[in-house]
Parts: C-alpha cells; sequence; structure tokens
C-alpha cells in the first residue's frame, strides 16, 4: 500500500520528506513525490519509478526550499504506474497538494461531476478528485472544505493535504487507511506508518476514522467531522525498526495474514454497488461472454489453486466448461482453444514467466484473455486484454495469503456477474451470493480471533516427517493450497490427495503417527470424508479436521477439530484457507524457518 508523509518545523522540508519515505519503502511501491509550500506557493516533484530517481530530481531533496511539505511512495491501483499518475496530485490551480492511501470508490462519478462543472484532470487517479474537489468547496477555511469532501467520497483513506492560502498546516485525515501524528520539539508529522518518524519521535497519535488532524510546527489539533475537538492519548513507541516495518507483526506473513479482512473488503467493495457485481474496469461485453464455449484458467503455484477453486465455482454457478492447468504444462500441451474461449490468467505479481508465456499463447490461439493481478501496470496486467485487480497492497512475504484471498473474493464476484449475465443463477441466488460475499471479511475476522487454537496445533505437531491434507471437491483445491504453504515454509513434506484417491494408492503411506489433515467443510460430502478419516484413522493416523460449526459431528472421527464459520459452499475455501496459512505459518516458526524468505524461493519467478 501507498506511505505518506508529512512535516512541519524549523528545518528543510524534502529532505526530512524524503529521508521518512526511505523509511516505508518496505511496503512497496512504483513511483514517489513531494509537495513542499516555498515562500510563494507549492513546489511538487514526483517520478515513477524507485525513490532515487526523486533524489536524483530534487538533489537530495536541496533544489525545494521550505520547512512545510508532504510526501508519498505510490502503490498503483487506478492508473498505471506514471509520472502523473504520482502523488502528490494537485487541483487545477495549484492551491491543494494531495497525498492519499486507500481507494475512492466513488471517484468515477464525482470525476464526471467535476469536469461538467470545467474541472480540467490530467491522471488516471482517483486521488486527483480529492484534490479537485478541495478547491471546489474550498471558501476560505480548509476544514470547512475538507469535511464536505469527506461527506462526499466513499471508501478508504488517509489522506495529507497542503494549501497554498494556509501554509502553515498540514490537514489529514484517515478512514480505514492507517494514519499516525508524531509528536516533536517545534515539529510535527503524519506518516502512514511509524517507521517513518522514529528518527524524530516515538510520541504519536493514532488518528481513528473520521478524525481529522490540523498540524502546525507548535500545535496539533484533531476534530471530528463536526468540527468538534478530539482528545487524543499520546502513544510512546516502543518498537524498534524492524518490528516497525511489520507493524509490530514478527514477520510480513503474519501481518499479511492479519490483513486479510481489509483486503478482501477492499477488493470486494468497489465492485459491489447498489446489490450489484460492477466491473467498470473490463471492455468484455455482453456479446461476447456470451459467445464463449470454454473458459480456461491458467496459473502457478497457489493461483494455480485459486484457479481449481475456480473450476468448481464457475462451473457450477457459469455452467460453462471449465480446464484448469499449471501455466508451464498450458503451453506445452498444444491447447485447443480460440476466439470462443475465455482463458484466465491469476497472477499475484503479474511477472511470473511462465504465466507470462501461456497467457501470450492463448492470445497467439486468439483467445480472449482476462487476468486477475495483484501489482497494477504489471507485464500479465498490461498484456492482457482485460485486467480485475485485486486490492490485496504490496504482498512482502513470499508466502502467499493475502493476495490468495483476494484472488478468491475476484473469482467469486466473476462467477456472480457472469452466472447473472448468462441467466444461469436465479435473482435470489444473486441476492444470496452478493450477502454471502458481504460478509465474507468479519468471518475471516472471527476465525483470526481463534488463531492460538492453532498455534496450540501446530505446537503439537511441528515436529512430523510427514502430513496429508486430503479433501473432496472444493475441499480438495483447499488440500493443494495447505500443503503447498507447509511445504514452502516449513520445508516438512507434505502432500494433498483429493480423498477419493487414497484407496488407490496414497493409503500405503499411512502409518502409525502420520498426520493427516482432512478438509470437511462440504456438507453433501461430509459422510464420505468421514469414511476417509475412518479409513486412514484404522491405519494409525492422526487426523486433524477442518470443517464448519455445525458439523460437531467431526469429533467422532478426527483426533483434533479446527471449526470455521459457516458460509455457502462455494465460498467456504476463502476461510478454510485462514487455518491451513496459521497452521504453516505457526510450524514454521516453531521450527525456527525463514518464514519471510524461504530457502530457494522467489516472491516473483521471473525465470522459467
Ligand atoms: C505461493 O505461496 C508461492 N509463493 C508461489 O507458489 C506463487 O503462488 C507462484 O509463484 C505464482 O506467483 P504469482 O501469483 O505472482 O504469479
Amino acid at each position: 500500500m501507498c506511505g505518506i508523509v508529512g512535516y512541519t518545523g524549523e528545518v528543510q522540508a524534502a529532505p526530512v520528506l524524503l529521508k521518512g519515505l526511505e523509511k516505508l519503502e518496505y511496503r512497496g511501491y512504483d513511483s514517489a513525490g513531494i509537495a513542499v509550500y516555498d515562500g510563494a506557493g507549492i513546489r511538487v516533484a514526483k517520478a515513477k519509478g524507485r525513490l532515487q530517481v526523486l533524489r536524483d530530481l530534487t538533489q537530495d531533496g536541496s533544489l525545494i526550499h521550505g520547512t512545510i511539505g508532504i510526501g508519498h511512495t505510490r502503490w498503483a491501483t487506478h492508473g498505471a504506474p506514471s509520472d502523473v499518475n504520482s502523488h502528490p496530485q494537485v487541483s487545477d490551480s495549484g492551491k491543494f497538494a494531495v497525498v492519499h492511501n486507500g481507494i475512492i470508490e466513488n471517484y468515477l462519478e464525482l470525476k464526471e461531476k467535476l469536469i461538467k462543472k470545467g474541472v480540467t484532470f490530467v491522471s488516471e487517479t482517483d486521488t486527483e478528485v480529492v484534490a479537485q474537489l478541495l478547491e471546489y468547496y474550498y471558501k476560505g477555511d480548509i476544514l470547512d472544505a475538507m469535511i464536505q469532501v469527506l461527506r462526499r467520497v466513499e471508501g478508504s483513506y488517509a489522506l495529507g493535504v497542503l494549501c497554498a492560502d494556509a501554509p502553515d498546516q498540514i490537514v489529514a485525515v484517515r478512514k480505514d487507511s492507517p494514519l499516525i501524528v508524531g509528536l516533536g520539539q517545534g515539529e510535527n508529522f503524519i506518516a502512514s506508518d511509524v517507521p517513518a518518524i522514529l528518527n524524530h519521535t516515538r510520541d504519536i497519535y493514532r488518528l481513528n476514522d473520521n478524525e481529522i488532524v490540523v498540524l502546525k510546527k507548535d500545535s496539533v489539533q484533531v476534530f471530528n467531522m463536526d468540527k468538534e475537538p478530539v482528545e487524543k492519548k499520546v502513544t510512546h513507541v516502543e518498537w524498534d525498526i524492524s518490528a516497525a516495518e511489520k507493524g509490530g507483526y514478527e514477520h510480513f506473513m503474519a501481518k499479511e495474514i492479519m490483513e486479510q479482512p481489509k483486503a478482501v473488503r477492499d477488493t470486494i467493495s468497489p465492485r459491489l454497488r447498489g446489490g450489484r457485481v460492477v466491473f467498470d474496469e473490463i471492455s468484455l461485453t455482453p456479446e461476447q461472454i456470451r459467445s464463449f464455449s470454454k473458459i480456461f484458467i491458467v496459473a502457478c503455484g497457489s493461483a494455480y489453486h485459486v484457479g481449481v477453486v475456480a473450476k468448481y465455482v464457475l462451473e457450477q454457478t457459469v455452467r460453462i466448461p471449465v480446464e484448469v492447468d499449471v501455466a508451464s504444462e498450458f503451453r506445452y500441451r498444444s491447447p485447443i482453444l480460440g476466439p470462443d474461449t475465455l482463458v484466465l490468467v491469476i497472477s499475484q505479481s503479474g511477472e511470473t514467466a511462465d504465466t507470462l508465456a501461456a497467457l501470450r499463447e492463448a492470445k497467439r490461439l486468439g483467445a480472449y484473455t482476462l487476468s486477475i493481478v495483484n501489482v497494477v501496470g504489471s507485464t500479465i496486467a498490461n498484456e492482457s486484454d482485460d485486467v480485475i485487480y485485486t486490492w490485496a497492497g504490496p504482498e512482502i512475504a513470499v508466502a502467499t495469503t493475502k493476495a490468495y484471498s483476494t484472488q478468491l473474493a475476484v473469482v467469486y464476484l466473476l462467477s456472480i456477474y457472469l452466472g447473472d449475465l448468462l441467466g444461469r443463477i436465479s435473482l435470489e441466488e444473486y441476492n444470496s451470493y452478493i450477502g454471502e460475499l458481504e460478509a465474507l471479511p468479519d468471518k475471516i475476522t472471527k476465525i483470526l480471533e481463534h488463531k492460538d487454537n492453532i498455534q496450540y496445533l501446530a505446537s503439537k505437531f511441528f515436529n512430523v516427517r510427514d502430513v496429508f491434507f486430503i479433501g473432496r471437491n472444493l475441499d480438495y483445491a483447499m488440500s493443494l493450497e495447505g500443503s503447498l504453504k507447509l511445504k514452502e515454509i516449513s520445508y516438512i513434506h507434505s502432500d494433498a490427495y483429493a480423498a477419493g484417491e487414497l484407496k488407490h494408492g496414497t493409503i500405503s503411506l499411512i502409518e502409525d503417527g502420520t498426520l493427516v489433515v482432512a478438509l470437511a467443510t462440504q456438507k453433501r460430502l461430509f459422510e464420505k470424508m468421514a469414511s476417509n478419516m475412518k479409513e486412514v484413522k484404522a491405519r494409525g493416523a492422526v487426523v486433524l479436521g477442518v470443517t464448519t460449526e455445525d458439523q460437531k459431528q467431526i469429533e467422532k472421527e478426527a483426533d483434533y477439530v479446527f471449526y470455521i464459520p459457516d458460509a455457502c459452499p462455494m465460498m467456504l475455501p476463502s476461510l478454510a484457507v485462514i487455518p491451513l496459512q496459521l497452521f504453516a505459518y505457526y510450524v514454521s516458526s516453531m521450527k525456527g524457518c525463514d518464514i519471510d524468505k524461504p530457502r530457494n524461493l522467489a516472491k516473483s519467478v521471473t525465470v522459467e
């Protein structure tokens, strides 16, 4: 996600801002910029690329004079990485400069209204709408203008605003995206995260949603949306830099597991409007969709596992044949596809070489390519006919968690959208799916609240040599992901099997003490899974069952059970994956492995 810093005090602001942005680089970004009031007006320097580009542009900040300013590292969401899409975004007259972390969900309709009133936009960003709205509502009081704007924008935001008419103050606000205030002596700061200000102060305010701060070098005032003062308690930060970069978590993977409710909500919300699924971002027409006779899904690793879930989900809701393939196999098997085929390409990084090659092969064969990608402007996104972005934010840990969950969320959105458009689901089903989708983030939160139970189970099994994950239908797809998560970060050998396959060979491997993780969330297959649990236990296995809260009968079959909240069958993978991620994380942690950077692995596999 983006990084925000702001400074007002006695020294030159630009070098302080650049140093603060440097401390936020770990969050991932594709462009950076600063805005400083130089006595005559607001000077802006910004550029695509690494922070060094901005340092070179400003000669380490020495070319921009002034003691108050804001800075930003951008993780692109709306608008590909470019100089003009970088922040700070500026209003028409140059009076307002804005930095933003989050997503303004209704920016398109606000932008259209402002264009009709003669406002000229220069960027593709949602953030520019905030700068232009501030100018539109400004009547001499920034706080009033800010409140007017906040009453109109929808979505998540942390905003830092500089106004040339009030060069002694920075106005900032947050809703859903974090923002802190750093309290110094004769100087004050705003930042997205603690690392940016730890070199200056450890005393902070943590802003709550809809709290607006007016920051001056010798005063900090916080207001609510009714312009009433809000008393804030000073928090003294004890973390060191390393802990601060992980938000206090021991590993990025832990942080990213815990970010999943927000990541899924950020991915779903902008695509639900008035109870309908909307995909403003794709050009695929209903006629084209009706022309497809087959769907192919290509991806690697965990993204491939999302594809396996997607096959079940899409065939159930859209009733079109779906094939799913690992990208490295797809391209060599002379796949039978053409203009009547929709090829879904799933990739967190958007740079995976095998997946990119499969995309190019699909295009060569004439298929329509739609990618589901987390990195805006990545190669796979740029080369696909259409792209739906997951709003997971930067994922640092090699083992994917929040990107995987947001990819699943897009699969559900897409299946509802296509199923409805093709008339394959009823209005009742449609509305029910929407309700289930909106409930997912809170259900994920509920599972995370019981993470200690998973930690306890991990403590019993972190020394095992082999682990088998078994399941049927969607639970088989979850077995694949559970097994990979454990393997890639704990180095424990594990395998995933369609539970019905055990009797065709694998069961010979089960012996006394073998751990079998049995995914049994699909109610209609529970009895079958109960039989599978019986047959492995009869051969000495220890069974850890994962099922929904209402299926207590599992306790007759499994030695240990982790319950997840109930949901519609096709969305249970979004819930079942959470204990599997946590199990892998805690086992690996207890084994003392390098969780964020497992041996032999890279976050993005750009070689074939
Ligand atoms: C998943 O935890 C792994 N890091 C790996 O399997 C990953 O999913 C795979 O390399 C695909 O990466 P992508 O989503 O960036 O294309």
